[in-house]
């Protein structure tokens, strides 16, 4: 091979490497450039620091909700860094508008006392279904991870909401005490027929 001939030929690579090395830059560009694009549709996200109607419950319980639910389901929604970059903020934000039009903790003096009760145990059986928080979300807060033992702080409230009812056989008691009476009384009168 001539060194013309070689030449030439380390000419042609060369070109092709930059070329490739111009293609990859520009690839790299437009993705910069789409990334920067998308920043700017941004749906809105209403915080209010501190609300009137905010669900009144023990610290515990509440230190709970706020550290696992809050983002989604109350007007105090407080979201990381990553959060806010899309395409992930659509998500989150579409998160929290869904989640808030069922259930906000930050407007929960306007629901009805039996509606809360109800919406109290359906968030548990969400809970305790593992349904909530949603996973992707747990995925990137590992903070709001819900231990055994948070579990059992909100059951436990709940469970101590409910009516206290006297055991069965507290009822049978009073039902035979009662029985008992009417029976004697009508023994007095003698209204009693002993059967043959
Ligand atoms: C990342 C956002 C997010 C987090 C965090 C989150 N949720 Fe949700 N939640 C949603 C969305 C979205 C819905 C509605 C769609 C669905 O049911 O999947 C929802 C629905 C619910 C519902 C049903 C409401 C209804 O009646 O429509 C309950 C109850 C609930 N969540 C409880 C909780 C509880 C309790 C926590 C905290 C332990 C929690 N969620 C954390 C987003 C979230």
């Amino acid at each position: 091979m001539g060194s013309t001939k070689l030449i030439s030929l380390l000419k042609i690579l060369c070109m092709s490497f930059i070329s490739r090395k111009q293609k990859v830059k520009s690839v790299l560009l437009a993705f910069l450039a789409s990334f920067l694009l998308i920043q700017v549709y941004r749906p809105e996200i209403p915080y209010q620091p501190t609300s009137k109607g905010d669900i009144d419950v023990p610290k515990d319980v509440k230190a709970i909700l706020k550290r696992s639910c809050y983002d989604c389901h109350s007007n105090q929604t407080n979201l990381k860094w990553f959060d806010q970059v899309a395409p992930a903020y659509w998500l989150v934000a579409d998160h929290v508008r869904q989640g808030k039009a069922g259930l906000n903790f930050s407007e929960w003096d306007q629901l009805p006392v039996a509606a809360q009760k109800a919406k109290l145990w359906e968030l548990f059986n969400q809970i305790k279904l593992g349904a909530m928080p949603i996973k992707s979300y747990e995925l990137m807060h590992p903070n709001a991870k819900l231990s055994g033992k948070d579990i059992d702080v909100i059951k436990n409230y709940i469970s101590s909401l409910a009516p206290k009812q006297a055991p069965d056989s507290a009822k049978i008691a009073v039902f035979e005490k009662q029985y008992k009476e009417c029976t004697l009384k009508r023994k007095h009168q003698g209204k009693i027929s002993r059967s043959p």
